[in-house]
């Protein structure tokens, strides 16, 4: 479904990449975890993928179409969806609002869907009190429940996630990562999460290490 041909990256000198020459492939229905020292180049990895920046070298293809033919902008609204280590929500909405903004936005099938942004919020754990208080009075773990509500709430086939337990407790995080898989397996998107946690990359059905410029399939 989605992959890197021959891609590689620096910031400013060409002959210190990040990585070079990747080959790798991402199925829709299966989660990815990304693992990797702080530093090695993951969340430049995945902010290609996610379209926030062109690869130096190589190309990435969602299907049989390059990212440049379908265009960053294009990409970023219709066919990923991302998910920071910092929640990134509409800090000044609700977490009802939040969902309801980015289906429409997106142009998801159940844009204007309020019953059904509730529903996904309730099987997220966000009640329809917390649903409709402004997200900066909810804690951690509960923002990153909307983040991820969100994303499951719009029609992006690829969910991209930065460090996304990053800031959560041990329960939290395995809550978090339980609903990524619901995404991949029940919803057959595809899930690719950065982490340093092995734990983390432990639960998701495949595991690659970035290491020393290259990516290792562990699992
Ligand atoms: N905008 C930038 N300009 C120059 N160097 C950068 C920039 N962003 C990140 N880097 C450097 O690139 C390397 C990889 O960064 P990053 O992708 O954030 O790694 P990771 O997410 O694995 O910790 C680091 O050495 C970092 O300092
Ligand atoms: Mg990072």
């Amino acid at each position: 479904m989605l992959k890197t041909e021959g891609l590689g990256y620096w910031y400013q000198d060409k002959d210190q990449p990040l990585f070079q020459d990747i080959n790798l492939e991402f199925y829709i229905g299966q989660s990815y975890a990304i693992l990797g020292h702080s530093g090695t180049g993951k969340t430049t990895f995945l902010s290609l993928i996610a379209g926030l920046d062109k690869p130096k070298e190589g190309d990435i293809l969602l299907g049989d179409r390059s990212l440049k033919k379908i265009g960053l902008t294009n990409y970023r609204r219709k066919d990923v969806s991302i998910v920071f280590q910092a929640y990134n929500l509409f800090t000044y909405m609700s977490p009802l609002n939040n969902l309801m903004t980015a289906m429409a936005i997106t142009g998801a099938k159940h844009a204007g869907d309020k019953v059904y942004a509730k529903q996904i919020l309730n099987d997220f754990g966000i009640s329809e009190e917390l649903a409709l208080r402004n997200v900066q009075h909810l804690s951690g773990g509960q923002q990153q429940r909307v983040a991820i509500a969100r994303t499951m709430a719009c029609d992006a086939q690829l969910v991209v996630a930065d460090e996304p337990t990053g800031n959560l407790d041990e329960d939290n995080t395995r809550d978090v990562i339980a609903q990524f898989q619901k995404i991949a397996h029940e919803q057959q998107k595809c899930v690719i999460i950065v982490t340093h946690e092995p734990d983390v990359a432990d639960q998701c059905d495949h595991q690659f290490r970035l290491e020393n410029k290259q990516f290792t399939q562990l699992a």
